[in-house]
């Protein structure tokens, strides 16, 4: 029975993969061995108050694209229009939206059918698809960067932009209720990934989001270190003068003491010495890397994005056996 699921599974991938092949642009780049293969589609999660629909995020879609032709591109979107998905990135129950997107990402056609995507994640939208990496991971996770993002959560709020921001006013009202009450915990954004080391036994009481997939909860849930440990490269990428994302270390999972600054690295946590999360699996197999880019919160330049575009998302090759074991960490569920 399980032999004969994993057959019929292999059939559908087989065909997956050579209707995504026919349905992908032909024109690469003659000769190299490197273009042989098709890239993997990547799947991009934007910041908070940022959209799929936004400039930015398109000319990303269209740098990553013109790295490795061929690249099929999805943008994480919680709305149809630019104002919905923007304004959801403040409010929301994550435990929803993160639900919705595996619902999304599993049944895009390109994506469902390919053998495995690659991820990247800006700010926030980086521990939310560790998140749907954790709890879903289907289509399967490859290679996974974010830059900037709050891993082990945030000790402060970010100041709104400005004044008129009624969204952001919002939420900042919203806090009057209280971080940790249910009202603020299932709608305010940023409160669901709200860390204070000084405050850990109400955190780990009412976080509704990051003291679940941090795994920091007494019973740890194996399928979010398993899923996460079937990463090839993880990728993590912190700004050096990052003032926005407070403490920046959390890109790189640090805790940092709220009142001394002492910065305590991930190898050095319980979460990564009992490895909750399977970072130090990956760690060991030399898969997780700690990398930092000169600048503010999100100051990306074009050649920092191509270099990690051609790092971590270019095609894979016939004779990677990576794609396989991929493939095969799908059937725990
Ligand atoms: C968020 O949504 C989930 C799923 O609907 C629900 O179980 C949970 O209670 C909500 N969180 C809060 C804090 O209300
Ligand atoms: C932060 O450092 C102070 C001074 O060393 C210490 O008293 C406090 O317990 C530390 N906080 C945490 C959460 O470890």
């Amino acid at each position: 029975m399980l032999y004969l699921t994993h057959v019929l599974r292999l059939l559908s991938i087989l065909s997956a993969l050579s209707a995504l092949s026919a349905a992908l642009p032909s024109h690469r780049r003659p000769s190299t061995k490197e273009s042989d293969a098709t890239p993997l589609p990547l799947v991009i999660w934007h910041g908070l108050g940022d959209s799929y629909a936004a400039e930015g995020m398109k000319k990303v879609a269209a740098l990553a694209e013109e790295v490795n032709p061929g690249t099929y591109v999805h943008l994480v979107h919680l709305a149809d229009s630019d104002s919905g998905d923007r304004q959801a990135s403040f409010l929301g129950n994550l435990t929803e939206q993160v639900a919705r997107v595996c619902e999304q990402l599993a049944s895009e056609p390109i994506l469902s059918t390919a053998p495995a995507v690659n991820a990247l994640g800006f700010s926030q939208g980086g521990q939310f698809l560790r998140a749907y990496i954790e709890r879903c991971n289907f289509p399967p996770v490859h290679n996974f960067v974010t830059f900037g993002s709050q891993h082990n959560g945030i000790s402060k709020f970010q100041a709104c932009a400005s004044s008129g921001d009624w969204v952001c006013r919002g939420a900042e009202a919203l806090l009057r209720f209280g971080t940790w009450s249910d009202f603020v915990q299932s709608r305010f954004v940023p409160a669901q990934y709200f860390r204070d080391p000084e405050e850990l036994d109400a955190y780990l009481e009412h976080s509704n989001f990051l003291a679940d997939i941090n795994n920091e909860r007494e019973v740890k849930n194996p399928y979010y270190k398993n899923n996460l440990m079937s990463l090839n490269r993880f990728g993590m990428f912190m700004f050096e003068d990052d003032t926005m994302a407070i403490p920046k270390e959390s890109a790189w999972f640090a805790e940092v003491n709220t009142t001394t600054g002492e910065v305590t690295p991930l190898r050095e946590r319980q979460l990564y010495k009992e490895d909750w999360l399977g970072l130090r699996a990956l760690d060991e197999q030399g898969k997780l890397d700690f990398e930092s880019v000169p600048g503010p919160h999100m100051q990306l330049t074009d050649k920092t994005l191509e270099k990690v575009f051609r790092e971590y998302f270019a095609p894979v090759q016939d004779d990677d056996n990576t794609l396989p074991q991929l493939l095969v960490t799908q059937d725990v569920h």
